[in-house]
């Protein structure tokens, strides 16, 4: 259960950033490939935005893009350490400004002052307590046709992967000498795309779009949910799809990313290569031609980025 205080802990001071959070960006083919192939296309209608919130911005791995779309930006992190990385790193963005938060408020947004939300690959760490509280919140700094898109956590609509297969982990991890995110990849367990919709029902936003989706495995462990005041011109019957292929698009795009991106934006890690990608510190996918087919197959691969 990744509390606010674990979480603070964890990411001021427990993970090292080797690359200010774009080595989570290898299965992807890099930062890059990974926002304008995969996140750019899931939220280009709400964009440009006057305004842009981003909550836990990390070192900045999208803030980078978001500050291109918005008149003004604020980004709200628990950890200082990041807040900081990121004062520096965007210190020529005079519409940037950053702040440090308690993990579960927005003190310092105005009211109605917020047109488009964004938060990718850090509410999936945090507790229904805390995503309730975020909508709330939300719900006070929206214009009236604010949306956000919030990635967090669907452990709690999974079923957990069966006792044998855990320990047969945890021996492959002393066996090896180290430790791995696990199969849930330090999920939050009180969180689901179900419970995200009756939240922001209480919060009074309408929840209009989620998709269910797999992280660095085969479990949809993951949603994208897409949030909007009542009454908002996003306003729509909430729509959900399970998309079990998000990682499959990952590997694709890393792929892809080798021949048609700069290569000066590909990681200079290693990345994988022309038969076989990473997919984060547990998995690769493979493929192979044979005779006119070519098979896929994901199988479990340690290295040595990990969180
Ligand atoms: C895995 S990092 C991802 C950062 C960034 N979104 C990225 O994709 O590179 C998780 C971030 O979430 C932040 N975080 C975790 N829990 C939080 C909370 N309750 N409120 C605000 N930030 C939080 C951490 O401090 C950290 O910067």
């Amino acid at each position: 259960m990744p509390s606010v205080e674990a979480n603070r802990g964890q990411w001021d001071r427990g993970y090292g950033w080797p690359e200010g959070g774009d080595e989570w960006s290898l299965g992807w083919g890099g930062p890059d490939a990974q926002w304008h192939w995969s996140l750019r296309p899931r939220v280009q209608r709400f964009l440009p935005a006057p305004s842009i919130l981003e909550i836990a911005p990390g070192y900045g791995r999208w803030t980078k893009y978001l500050l291109r779309y918005c008149n003004r930006y604020v980004g709200v992190d628990l950890a200082a350490r990041g807040i900081e990385a990121c004062r520096r790193r965007f210190a020529e963005a005079e519409h940037a400004e950053f702040h440090v938060n308690d993990g579960r408020s927005l003190a310092m947004v105005n009211d109605r002052s917020i047109d488009f939300a964004f938060s990718f690959d850090s509410l999936v760490h945090v507790e229904e307590d805390v995503i309730g509280s975020y909508l709330n919140e939300l719900a006070r700094v929206f214009t009236a046709d604010g949306v956000g898109f919030i990635h967090h956590s669907n452990l709690a609509a999974c079923s957990p992967v069966p006792r044998a297969m855990r320990l047969a982990l945890r021996i492959a991890e002393r066996v090896l000498g180290r430790e791995t995110p696990g199969f849930d990849h330090w999920r939050a367990a009180t969180m689901s795309g179900e419970r995200l919709e009756k939240l922001s029902a209480s919060a009074g936003l309408t929840c209009i779009g989620q998709e269910v989706v797999n992280w660095l495995g085969g479990r949809l462990i993951d949603c994208i949910s897409l949030v909007t005041p009542r009454g908002s011109r996003w306003e729509r019957p909430n729509v959900v799809v399970h998309n079990p292929y998000f990682m499959a698009e990952a590997a694709s795009i890393a792929r892809a990313a080798h021949i048609h991106q700069d290569p000066a934006a590909l990681p200079t890690w290693p990345a994988g290569g022309a038969t076989s990608q990473r997919l984060g510190s547990l998995s690769r996918i493979g493929s192979l031609p044979i005779g006119p087919w070519g098979f896929s197959i994901v199988g479990p691969w340690p290295s040595r980025h990990r969180r």
